[in-house]
């Protein structure tokens, strides 16, 4: 405790902090290793040719591996002769470079296990006769495919070239610097005596320079204590930063390293008029009302970067898990600096190859997993509030939804729902009946989504609490001994330690639904298989603590201090959370567990959101590139809470956050306890029936989202797509943050966040057809990118279907996504102006994971015309995905053999129709409609207008085919001759 428990009470109950307080978080110049690093680049220039990096590779030390393709040396510093560090350097199998080093014998051991939380599984090596390894006077080699990865040893520098080009250069600008384990020196008392001021100056005068000062400074800045506000960090370790500069010679334009409210093209930190003063923080911070524009540390980090110019894609991977600074500047104008500045752990840097955007996906996703197939459920439409106060609101709140016709697949509960804040433990007043109150929910094939924080109420009735007690599975404060006491909602708390293997098995015995051989433990009795969880504050969010987290000095399982696995530690609470629900039953089923923390590989675990937004314009704008930017860094199942969690959002405010919101991976309205209630039935017309049709849109594409988790889940390609990962070689789609493209649905959408807006302009980069999704209007690109202005009053989305896509929709209105299951489709067909097209639907059970053992249905759909002499031939074929022999990252689509298109879910939807086929652009009114074989003389009706293939702009001609009775689970084709 470390501010007095009648200070907080004081506090108001709803949150510790009233509004953002800058000063409650540190800028880089409140943080001594930040300053310190920061301090040595701007040392490095000016200090001219006198500068350069004291690390070299000691060449003789050099030694390839015989059976695998790496090399270990070891690396000197000219400072400190007496230190030892090794240098490791992998080639994956995929061409991936891994760049290790650690200090080796030193007075203690750094964290270096970062990694093994991120990583998947341990990579494996490219075989060794694939490598050549050429050793020179001054580097050693490594060349295999078109790459190059070269390792200079005076100074140490590591470069990968890539087809003869330099892509990335990690210590190029010499600013590497691993503080090395010492001992802490007495520092002599300042001589008091008459004259001591004097003979002190005169001694200063006489000392010689300290040898390491023209690298690391003159002054010892931090390195045993620092102290931010009323704390003081421990720092019995003493220094043991690491600095890196990791340039990026042929790339302007980087993205990525979430979580920041900014611009998707990170603007620069450093440099001549930089865009932001301080570098960009990685550190999970729970910020009160955050800046919408900021470098500052957010929720979660991921410390994963793409560089990106018209010529190639990079990637680079920072395991560290510690708080790290990166500073970003661009040398010229076609290159990028990054300076990374982190407190502890190892130097484990991946080098992605690429070369494609889409390469580097699948080159993450090799490493830290894809993103988990979720419940299909989860991806409809989320109803929360801080808090629906009794299972009677809960009622009646559902209630209201199905009176108004508003879709809904999930209601949650907030904190409130809890005795005091203890997590599990009904509040028997406002929930007396919590079991029946989920299965009247569950009753229309909705979820429930209860909130389980990390923080533990320290009391003796709260059996949670003893439990973890008993095991002695808490966290310890800084002596490593007694257990770390905090505050937070449940006032004073205790945190468990998900380190500690000896929390995991107990952890996941909690949500057992059925006494397992445990059956004396406590477990949470008042829970069925439709309740699924929100772990939230876990960065962790401390009141009391320093920035609102835990001091950095507590000790972890393993001797560990806080700061070596801060960023990690909330990935851990929901991969623990989320083991639990898929094990609780009898079968396992896909968890949801919403996180608001998160680190590089909680893409394979469930949800994240961007925290507590404004219900402001600028909020709402920048929840795009942020969900944009986690979604490139793998986190691609992200949304922004919709309305924004503070302030009370006016009627127009609240439709474009829908309108928002309905694309974004995960769809959520969430609000303030203090905010006048919002749901959707309580606006008045027409905003209520304009929401209504936003949330009914939302679920006439489930299966186009579906698709694309899928595949995401596949392969790693992020679910939503900014310009630059759909056309690589655009540099004008590089900046563009306010709309993109949803998987490869050939959908792109630029949601309307601006107030009064009647117009908007819309960037098509590619001489290709758009077509209106809603009136069909055809819009023409050019070949040099073009920029076209839509109407878009309140009602209207800018919404396209890039020519050459078949979406597939689902119309009925239903109450919530499970109704849907055997509705039937509409295929709309967007011919391009080569009047081709191709789409794909995925579909399976939405919960299990029989879809692992083949029980799936993946279609593809293809549509192509051929002209003869006499007449014109559009054909429209439906085949089976998974016999086009695609591949995923790991292997192939499905576990190879196990596939049978008669699998039991496809039986289960066999009956399913298509129900209508919409086919935009073709030229002519056709002579004749032919399905599998038979021409149809009625049943489709034709609407002249713009053909896909001329150059004219307006209302695109439609064909509609109703009811060509034709199934989505068959092989079929339909033809139209014109
Ligand atoms: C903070 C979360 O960010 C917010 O969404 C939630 O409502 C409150 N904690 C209360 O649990």
């Amino acid at each position: 405790m470390r501010i007095a428990t009648s200070v907080l009470l004081l506090l108001p109950l709803a949150h510790p902090l009233l509004a953002l307080k800058a000063h409650d978080f540190k800028t880089c110049s409140q943080s001594a290793f930040c300053r310190r690093g920061r301090a040595l680049a701007e040392r490095a220039p000016t200090a001219g040719s006198s500068w350069h990096s004291p690390y070299t590779i000691v060449p003789s030390s050099v030694a390839l591996s015989s059976s695998a393709s790496s090399f270990t040396s070891s690396v000197k510093s000219e400072l400190y002769p007496d230190i030892n560090f090794e240098l490791e350097v992998r080639i994956h199998e995929d061409g991936v470079v891994r760049v290790r080093m650690d200090e080796v014998k030193g007075l203690r051991k750094r964290y270096d296990e970062a990694s093994s939380w991120a990583l998947v599984r341990e990579p494996s090596l490219k075989n060794v006769k694939d490598v050549k390894w050429v050793k020179g006077k001054n580097e050693v080699k490594g060349v295999y495919d078109d790459v190059e990865v070269r390792v200079q040893y005076q100074p140490l520098k590591v470069s990968l070239w890539k087809g003869g080009r330099e892509e990335v250069v990690l210590n190029g600008k010499e600013l590497l610097h691993m503080e090395h384990f010492r001992v802490k020196e007495e520092k002599k008392e300042p001589e008091t005596a008459e004259g001591g001021a004097e003979q002190a100056e005169q001694a200063v005068l006489q000392a010689p320079a300290r040898p390491t000062a023209w690298f690391e400074g003159e002054e010892e800045d931090g390195l045993w204590a620092e102290s931010f506000s009323t704390w003081t960090d421990q720092k019995p370790k003493g220094p043991e930063s690491l600095s890196l500069d990791i340039h990026f010679p042929g790339h302007a334009n980087v993205y990525g390293i979430p979580q920041h409210a900014s611009p998707l093209s990170l603007p620069t930190t450093t440099g001549p008029s930089p865009h932001y003063t301080d570098p960009y923080r990685l550190y999970n911070l729970d910020v009160f009302e955050y800046l919408a524009d900021s470098p500052m540390s957010l929720y979660g980090s991921i410390p994963f970067l793409h560089a990106h110019s018209a010529e190639s894609t990079v990637g680079i991977f920072n395991a560290i898990a510690s708080e790290t600074w990166i500073d970003v500047s661009h040398p010229t104008e076609d290159s990028t600096l990054t300076h990374w500045v982190s407190e502890s752990g190892i130097l484990d840097v991946f080098l992605l190859p690429g070369p494609t955007p889409e390469d580097v996906f699948k080159q993450y996703a090799r490493l830290t997993g894809t993103s988990a197939m979720p419940a299909h459920w989860a991806l409809g439409y989320h109803q929360c509030r801080w808090n629906y106060i009794s299972s009677e609101d809960v009622r009646s709140v559902q209630k209201r939804f199905d009176e108004d016709d508003f879709p809904l697949d999930v209601l949650w509960l907030d904190i409130e729902y809890s005795e005091e804040h203890k997590y599990f433990i009904w509040d028997a007043k406002n929930f007396p009946d919590p079991v029946a109150m989920v299965n009247d929910v569950a009753a229309l094939g909705r979820k429930m989504v209860v909130i389980v924080d990390p923080h533990l109420k320290r009391v003796s009735t709260y059996p949670v609490y003893e439990k973890a007690k008993e095991l002695d599975v808490l966290v310890k404060g800084r002596d490593g001994k007694e257990e770390y006491e905090g505050w937070c909602w449940s006032g004073s708390s205790a945190w468990v330690d998900f380190f500690h293997p000896g929390s995991w098995d107990w952890w996941k015995s909690l949500f057992r639904l059925t006494d397992g051989k445990d059956k004396d433990s406590w477990r949470w009795v008042d829970s069925t298989e439709n309740v699924h969880i929100w772990n939230d504050m876990n960065e962790p969010s401390v009141f009391n603590g320093p920035e609102i987290t835990m001091p950095k000095d507590n000790v972890h399982y393993g001797g560990w201090e806080h700061r070596d696995i801060h960023n990690i530690n909330g990935m851990l609470f929901q991969n623990l959370t989320s083991q639990a629900i898929t094990t609780r039953g009898s079968t396992p089923k896909r968890p949801f567990v919403l996180s608001r923390s998160f680190y590089a590989g909680s893409q394979r675990l469930s949800a994240i959101w961007t925290g507590d937004n404004m219900g402001s314009w600028e909020h709402m704008a920048v929840g795009i590139p942020m969900v944009l930017s986690n979604g490139i860094a793998g986190m691609t199942f992200a949304g922004a809470d919709v309305g924004g969690f503070f302030g009370n959002p006016d009627p127009e405010m609240l439709v474009r956050w829908y309108q928002v919101g309905i694309f974004a991976p995960f769809f959520r309205a969430h609000a303030h306890i203090d905010t006048k209630r919002r749901e959707p039935y309580l606006l008045e017309e027409p905003h209520k029936s304009i929401v209504r049709d936003v949330i009914r849109l939302r679920y006439s594409l489930l299966s186009v989202w579906y698709t694309s988790f899928r595949r995401a889940n596949a392969d790693g390609v992020p679910i939503l797509r900014p310009h630059w990962v759909m056309f690589p070689k655009d540099k004008k789609g590089f900046a563009i943050d306010d709309q993109y493209f949803i998987g490869d649905s050939g959908l792109l959408v630029k949601p309307v966040t601006k107030p009064g807006a009647t117009e908007t302009q819309v960037y098509i980069p590619e001489d290709q057809v758009y077509y209106d999704y809603f009136t069909y209007n055809a819009y023409r690109g050019s070949a040099a990118g073009k920029t076209i202005t839509v109407s878009s009053p309140l009602e209207k989305i800018p919404l396209f279907i890039r020519g050459g896509s078949i979406v597939p929709t689902r119309a009925r209105p239903r109450r919530s996504s499970p109704l849907m299951k055997k509705d039937p489709f509409t295929l709309t067909v967007a011919l391009s102006q080569a009047e081709l097209a191709t789409g794909e639907l995925y579909l399976d059970d939405g919960e299990s994971f029989d879809h692992q053992k083949g029980d799936l249905v993946w279609r593809k759909f293809d549509a192509w015309t051929l002209k003869a002499a006499k007449r014109t031939r559009m054909t429209l074929k439906s085949s089976d995905m998974t016999k086009s022999g695609q591949t995923v990252v790991d292997g192939s689509l499905v576990a190879p053999g196990a596939y049978r298109a008669d699998n039991a879910y496809a039986k289960s939807v066999q009956s399913v129709r298509v129900e209508k086929l919409v086919i935009l652009g073709l030229p002519k009114k056709p002579t004749t409609v032919i399905v599998q074989g038979v021409a149809q003389k009625e049943g489709w009706t034709w609407e002249g207008g713009v053909a896909a293939d001329g150059k004219k702009e307006g209302g695109a001609s439609v064909l509609v085919i109703k009811n060509p009775n034709l199934k989505i689970v068959d092989d079929w084709l339909v033809e139209v001759e014109f």
